[in-house]
């Protein structure tokens, strides 16, 4: 089915985005993408998706009993951030409905964005969790340079997936990395993920793959091995 786009995309004032629904961004067809707002609906959503996107990770980092407490550890760790944090998210729903995240970055937003201590369930975690979570982060960390934008997490809920979505998320991405000045984008996919063939199809190209040894990255998050795919914009 073809739909046309219509892009509307304007600099987003804090009230823009502290509105339970941010201005839409994007439209195509039943599909509509928006800003992140901070309202408990859309923290939810994220901790939901993010988590559920990236099960395989999750439990390999803790255990499938612990999915509930990172749902709601991403949901804090979305909440209570400053505007343009939430500029670095696209909520993606279909016919009204949320469907699909998307969370971009740019150079410096790790400092600007840092993890809260505060946000970890540390009680409900424990030690062994909490290190195994670090050591799946550190795995797959990235270098982010300044005329580039690295796509963090793209997902979308399983019930919505093949309807394009996934596309539509990605254009946004390039769209809001051009608008910053980016002159390419990037992204890490564990070379057993079937998304490698919409990257390609989005015009991403492989670059290389992971260096560390695929047991020892097997260990840290649950992947033997990673390529990391580039877009010129
Ligand atoms: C990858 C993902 C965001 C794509 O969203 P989508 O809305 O289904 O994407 P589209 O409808 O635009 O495109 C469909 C393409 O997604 C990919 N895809 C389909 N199912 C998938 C799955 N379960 N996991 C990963 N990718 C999948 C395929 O490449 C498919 O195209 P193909 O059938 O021609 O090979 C979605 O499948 C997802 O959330 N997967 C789980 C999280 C994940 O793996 N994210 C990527 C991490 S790098």
């Amino acid at each position: 089915m073809a739909y046309t786009s219509v892009t509307t995309q304007q600099p987003l004032s804090f009230e823009d985005l502290n509105q339970p629904s941010p201005p839409v961004l994007t439209a195509s067809g039943p599909v509509t993408v928006r800003n992140a707002s901070p309202s408990s609906e859309d923290t939810k959503f994220l901790g939901e998706v993010v988590i559920l996107g990236f099960e395989r990770k999750t439990v390999h980092a803790t255990s499938r009993s612990k999915l509930p407490v990172m749902k709601a550890y991403y949901q804090k760790h979305s909440s209570g951030r400053p505007p343009l944090f939430y500029e670095r998210y696209f909520i993606a729903e279909y016919d009204g409905e949320r469907a699909g995240a998307c969370c971009l970055r740019y150079q410096g937003d790790d400092a600007l964005f840092p993890e809260r201590n505060e946000d970890l369930p540390q009680s409900e975690l424990g030690c062994c969790d909490l290190f195994r979570l670090y050591i799946m982060t550190s795995g797959t960390k990235v270098d982010i340079p300044a005329d580039k934008a690295y796509v963090d997490h793209i997902c979308v809920l399983s019930k919505f997936r093949g309807k394009g979505i996934g596309k539509i998320l990605l254009d946004m991405a390039d769209m809001d990395a051009r608008k910053r000045g980016c002159k390419s984008i990037f992204l890490l996919v564990a070379t057993s993920n079937p998304a490698q063939h919409l990257y390609e199809r989005q015009g991403y190209v492989f670059k290389e793959t992971t260096c560390l040894c695929s047991c020892c990255m097997y260990c840290m998050t649950g992947e033997k091995e990673f390529a990391l795919m580039e877009k010129v914009l």
